[in-house]
Formats: C-alpha cells, structure tokens, sequence
C-alpha cells in the first residue's frame, strides 16, 4: 500500500470570466503537491488564493482544466473515492428542514450503510464527539453558524473515511469549539487518517499540521514542515525587567526602546542582530530587576507574510508573483 493519501500534478483550473467576452482567468496554477497517510496538511494562503477550489477539486466537484489529482490512487469523485473521502465545505449548508440526526442518516444511506439502529449509533457517536447535543434534534435551518459548522464536520467524519478535506474547520467557532475540533483532528490523524485542510486561522494550523502548503494567487510558494519553511526562526530577543523609573531609563539613554507594561514593568525588544548582555548589564545597574529574557520567534504569521509578500498578497490577485518569488523566497 503506498505510503501517499492525496496527489496532485500540474492541477490546473482556469474559470471563465467576463459575459460578452469571457476569457479564462487561472486560479489553480500548476499545483503539485503530495500529502501522506497519516499526516495534517494544512493549505494556507490569502483570500482568492485557489484554496477552496484546490480542496473542490480534489472532493470530485469541481473538474480541472488540466492536470491530474488522485486521492489513495484514485481519481477525485469516483465512486470507490467518495467512500474514502470526507469533504467538509466552506459554508456547510444543509435542507432547512432536516435534522442534524437527518443529514447524517441521509449520509449514511448515501453511503451504503443499510441498518437503521446502526445508522442511529453512528450518527449519535459522531455527534458527540463534535459536541452536538440535544441541538440534534432541531432542524438545521435554525442552527448558529458554529452549530452548523460541527454539523458539516460530523457529517464529513460519520462514514469514517480515511482521507479529509476539511475548508476551514475551525471557522465560526467558539473557543471552546476550536480546542474540540483540534483534539478531534489530532485523534483523527492518530487514527491513520489524512487530514488536508486550509485554514486562515494561522495559530490553529501551527498546533495541527506536520506540513503547510502556502499558496498565492494559484501557485504553490512553498510546501514544508513548519521548522523547514524557516518560520519560527529567532528574530531577536524579549526582555522584561521591573522596579525601575522612567527617569532612571530616560537617563541612561538606551538605544533600545522600552513599552511600558503596567506601572513597573518594561518590555524591551532586541533586534536578531543585537546581542542582549550590554541591554541587560546597563539596566541592571540602573537599579532594574530582570523579569525574563527570550529569544522571540518568528510566528508562522510573520512568515506566512514573509513568503506571500505583505499586504500586497493578502489583498487581490496578482498575474504574476512579486520578483524573487519564482524561487520560494520573498
Ligand atoms: N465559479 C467560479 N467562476 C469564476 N471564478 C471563480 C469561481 N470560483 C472561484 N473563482 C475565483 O477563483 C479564485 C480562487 O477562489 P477560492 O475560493 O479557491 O479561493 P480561496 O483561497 O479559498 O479564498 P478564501 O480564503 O477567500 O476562501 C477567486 O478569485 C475566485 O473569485
Ligand atoms: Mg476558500
């Protein structure tokens, strides 16, 4: 059995956009990517970024201009695929009318499971877990978005499949949601189960995933363990001290500015380039009692930004990535 969950080669897809003369716009560009068995990859990347449309297209609803994709040696919507596969949307929606117990019945027939009471178990456990209670019991068309949200999730996990593509899990939900979901998601890979899912919430995918993908505008900038992308490399230091007057630092005449925290205690940030002893030692004598010193890393945010090139990557869509970029490194 090989050891790859999902891969994609050259995926491309171009929409057609424009009414009188519509003309193709690229929003897949290329992709090529694998993701493991047993491991959680996540798809980062700024809005616009072919996210969603990578993850639909390996759910087999939207088909690729050119390229190919496979999830466990099969190709994306095959029937003997979806049996495999658990897709959860970017905005789950359901009939109005049904129940969550409904919408997983529903699923489970979809899928070939012909036992009402083993159905019934199914769903109930499934529920729980996702932390749906009597709310089970109410149509979907009156849930709240978070409700909704672990509603999608239970409904992409109920058959149990071994490979996930989750859009965003851990949107709309509370925090209490967002631990649940994480530990569910970290049982689930624990299981053997591929989880490959975007994510904007970029603390969310630092405690998750094994591996980021980060895309801009199609293209894939860079795919890694976190500790290989360079993020959280050390960019300085952080040092606190307290029991010292503003007069006695103004007198000194550091080089460093300090932030006040509250009413006796000073933050000092130093720069990768610096070293902290001279900071410190001029403090020290200066009556000042050392809080902490820490190294500061780089948070996956600060690299994301890093790699997707500022705010320029963040908003709209570019034709071709900013120089230097062809590479990987902004
Ligand atoms: N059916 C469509 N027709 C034309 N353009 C589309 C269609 N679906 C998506 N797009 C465009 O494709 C691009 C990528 O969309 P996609 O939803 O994959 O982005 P995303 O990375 O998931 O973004 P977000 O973070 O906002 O969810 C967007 O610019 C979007 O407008
Ligand atoms: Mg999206």
């Amino acid at each position: 059995m090989s050891d790859v969950a999902i891969e994609t080669r050259a995926l491309t897809k171009d929409y057609a956009v424009g009414f009188w003369r519509p003309r193709p716009r690229r929003v897949v560009d290329a992709l090529t990517l694998t993701c493991t068995r047993g491991e959680i990859v996540g798809l980062l990347g700024p809005n616009g970024a072919g996210k969603s449309t990578t993850l639909k297209i390996l759910a087999g609803l939207v088909f690729p201009t050119s390229g190919e994709a496979r999830l466990l040696g099969k190709p994306p919507g095959a029937r003997a695929t979806l049996a495999d596969v658990g897709y959860l949307p970017e905005q789950p929606a359901f009939p109005g009318t049904l129940t969550a117990e409904d919408v997983l019945d529903t699923a489970l027939r979809l899928h070939g499971e012909r036992n009402g009471a083993s159905r019934h178990g199914r769903a109930d456990a499934v529920l729980d877990r996702v932390g749906i209670g009597a709310e089970r019991r109410v149509p979907t068309g009156r849930l709240s978005k978070g409700e909704l949200q672990r509603v999608g999730l239970a409904r992409a996990l109920v058959h149990e499949p071994t490979v996930l593509l989750l859009d965003e899990p851990m949107s709309g939900l509370d925090p209490n949601g967002r631990l649940l979901v994480r530990e569910l998601l970290l049982q689930v890979r624990d299981e053997g189960r591929t989880v490959f899912l975007s994510s904007h919430i970029l603390p969310d995918a630092e405690a998750l995933c094994g591996r980021v993908a980060m895309l801009a505008a199609g293209r894939l900038i860079t795919m890694g363990a976190l500790s290989e992308l360079g993020a959280l490399a050390p960019r300085g230091w952080e040092l606190i001290v307290e029991a010292v007057s503003e007069a006695a630092l103004d007198g000194l005449g550091l080089p460093t500015e300090a932030t006040r925290l509250d009413a006796n205690r000073w933050r000092f940030r130093i720069d990768r380039t610096a070293r902290p002893e001279p900071l410190v030692d001029a403090l020290r004598r200066a009556g000042a009692r050392l809080v902490s010193l820490e190294p500061r890393m780089e948070t996956l945010e600060e690299a994301f930004l890093r790699y997707t090139g500022t705010t320029r990557g963040l908003r709209g869509h570019r034709a071709d990535p900013p120089e230097g970029m062809e590479d990987g490194r902004s």
